[in-house]
């Protein structure tokens, strides 16, 4: 019987094209809008292989629905999308593509210092024909050289921002499930309380992933222990944020700003709350958005896929 892979996403053909002949490609015809659940459930019956992103939910039913499945291949360093619990009892393997996406540690520095510096309303200023004269203070914003950043979640995205924190004679402090000690002797990260980082930060950056323990953490509490000139960063995942208790925050001047690239519902509207402040700098989660890192996740998803349908073990599994 002929291999079959599913692919949610439109991928550019090179990708597609060097892959064995005795592989059947089903790819969604769209770059941008997802593959509808339906289509998903029809194709996914006899699929051996499925290549996901972020934005599809691959739940139980889904994979139930997919006797010959032995691998869910997503293209994202988060898996909170998958229901890894339901792959593992039914024998499928679930691969994400970490290490090979750093560069979301560029994008999160760009946020931190486009927050900080208040690059977002100059730019729509300038746009606008707003900008008058030279003024003391007119977009007056925070340093961020020789500030404390806080990196709550120090994996490899974490120690990678970490270390260009030090360009900027940053101290650093973090706070992760647990002790990095080879990252804290590499890098001069101090490790801390949750309720410490908070508290002394200038910088707090969010790059845990979504789980029990990390949904919802970032809440009206949380805010309330930042200082007031505290930049709040988060370039992980949505639903770590009460999104409600940070514009609270950030309308009561409690904190100073934030910069986000992920949000609860994505795509966020421009009627979101969120996006009607001014301290706000709001991206469209593009993290990992570079032209190298892309191919190389891709890459990394097909690999997993052709290693797993030949019998052999996937290069980066998900382990629950
Ligand atoms: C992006 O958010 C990822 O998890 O890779």
């Amino acid at each position: 019987m002929q291999l079959k892979i599913v692919i949610t996403r439109k991928l550019p053909e090179r990708f597609i094209n060097v892959l064995p002949s005795s592989i059947e490609v089903v790819m969604w015809e769209s770059d941008h809008i997802p593959m509808p659940r339906e289509q998903l459930l029809a194709q996914i019956k006899e699929a051996d292989a499925l290549l996901t992103v972020l934005s599809d939910h691959i739940d139980r039913e889904l994979l139930a629905a997919a006797p010959r499945l032995k691998i869910v291949s997503n293209l994202a360093v988060g898996y909170d999308n998958i229901d890894v619990g339901a792959a593992t009892d039914l024998s499928i393997v679930v691969t994400n593509t970490p290490d090979v996406l750093t560069t979301t540690a560029d994008l999160t520095f760009a946020l931190l210092l486009a927050t900080a510096r208040r690059m977002g309303e100059g730019m729509e200023l300038v746009k606008e024909d707003q900008w008058r004269s030279w003024s003391p203070f007119f977009l007056a914003g925070g340093d961020v050289h020789h500030k404390t950043v806080g990196i709550f979640g120090m994996g490899a995205i974490g120690q990678a921002v970490a270390s260009r924190a030090k360009g900027f004679q940053m101290e650093v402090i973090y706070h992760n499930r647990n002790r990095r000690l080879e990252a804290e002797k590499a890098l001069g990260a101090t490790y801390v309380s949750f309720e410490e980082l908070l508290r002394t930060s200038d910088f707090v950056v969010c790059l845990a992933p979504l789980t029990k323990e990390t949904a919802d953490i970032f809440n009206y509490e949380a805010f309330k222990q930042m200082k007031p000139t505290t930049y709040f960063i988060n370039a992980g995942r949505g639903k770590v944020v009460v999104e409600e208790d940070l514009v609270k925050a950030l309308s009561d001047k409690r904190i100073a700003g934030a910069g986000l690239d992920v949000f609860r519902e994505e795509p966020i509207r421009s009627h979101h709350p969120l996006l009607q402040l001014k301290n706000v700098v709001a991206l469209p989660h593009v993290g990992s958005a570079s032209i190298d890192t892309r191919t190389k996740m891709i890459q990394l998803c097909l690999k997993n896929i052709e290693r797993v349908v030949e019998g052999n073990s996937p290069l980066t599994p998900v382990k629950l």
